[in-house]
């Protein structure tokens, strides 16, 4: 048509991504991009989605009924994040729109950080570095430093035994470490063997664990898996480790039990109503805080943007998409 000459597929990069890969895209089709790298509101992200046959979007990007009510050329919606949360699946389903996902690519650099995560939890990493740097270092002693809890040699629990969880159980052999999990179902006795995990009941996780790690999706029946009943039955003396998604874990109830000492410490990735971080965990010492940064390498970011590009490629092309979640 006049208002579009082109020939290519137009497509939208709903946030920045790197620019080799939306000089690739470019090659291909005729991208809206967003390399301000806002995040849109759901008025705005329903009207970019309006007129495009694909879209690259991200954990920020709501895609429900709404944001695909004018989407009537939209054959794509490829997340670039393994979790899909942000996706109404029934709802894009419905309208024909296929679902995609970022899965394998990130496990390996996303389990790396959840070990980095309990590392600096149980020893203290950052809480020590901020005493070090406040000038509190005037001679090395016993136990004027703040004092951590081991990691090697205690009992992990693991929530949530999927790639990424099995991933961290794997890292936790090295360290002699007694691997018990709990999942919605229980694991083949090959994956099992591979980690060597036994599966226990999410009670007897919680009771038994001296380290507790979340890496489970988020599902509206996933909603505070951990709250106050939770964390009364966990060892006084244990850490809390969430680089699943916030919501898993109440965090008003998680800050208080810290705030008495009820938990030695927690290191989170992920936040209710993330990028805000309920102001009472930010008061506090024993919580180790990212920026949801899991899984974020170089390698990582760019392997999760290419395969995105291979999946919106694919399903423009007639072909199905690699990691399709809608089959
Ligand atoms: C994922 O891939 O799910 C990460 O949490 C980034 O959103």
């Amino acid at each position: 048509t006049k208002d579009n000459p082109s020939p290519k597929p137009k497509i939208l990069v709903a946030r920045a991504i790197f620019p080799e890969a939306l000089a690739k895209l470019e090659e291909s089709f005729e991208v809206r991009s967003n390399q301000a790298d806002h995040v849109w509101t759901p008025e705005e992200l329903k009207k970019e989605l309006a007129s495009v046959a694909g879209a690259l979007v991200t954990g920020s990007e709501r895609i429900d009924a709404g944001a695909l009510s004018q989407a009537a050329k939209l054959k794509i919606v490829a997340n670039i994040s393994v979790g899909y949360n942000n996706f109404d699946i029934q709802a894009i389903t419905a309208a024909g729109v296929m679902a995609t996902n970022t899965p394998e690519v990130l496990t390996d650099t996303t389990a790396d950080f959840g070990f980095a995560l309990l590392m600096a939890t149980a020893r203290r990493v950052t809480e020590s570095e901020h005493w070090l740097r406040a000038g509190n270092w005037l001679k090395w002693s016993i136990a004027s430093n703040p004092l951590g809890v081991d990691v090697h040699h205690t009992t992990l629990g693991i929530i949530g035994m999927g790639r990424i969880g099995q991933g961290i159980a794997k890292r936790a052999l090295g360290f002699d470490m007694n691997v018990i999990y709990y999942n919605r179902s229980r694991l083949s006795e090959t994956h099992e063997k591979a980690c060597q995990a036994t599966y226990v009941s999410k009670e007897e996780l919680l009771r038994t664990a001296d380290h507790v790690v979340l890496v489970l999706p988020y599902t509206a029946q996933n909603h505070h898996t951990i709250g106050a009943k939770e964390i009364a039955l966990m060892k006084p003396t244990a850490t809390l480790i969430n680089i699943a998604r916030g919501g898993i874990v109440d965090d008003a109830a998680l800050a208080q039990a810290l705030k008495e000492k009820r938990l030695f410490a927690a290191g989170l990735d992920v936040f209710e109503g993330e990028p805000q971080v309920h102001p009472e965990l930010l008061k506090l010492s024993n919580v180790v805080l990212a920026p949801h940064i899991a899984s974020s390498t170089e390698k990582t970011r760019r392997a999760m943007v290419d395969l995105a590009i291979d999946n919106l490629s694919a399903a423009l092309a007639g072909k199905k998409p690699p990691s399709l979640i809608n089959e």
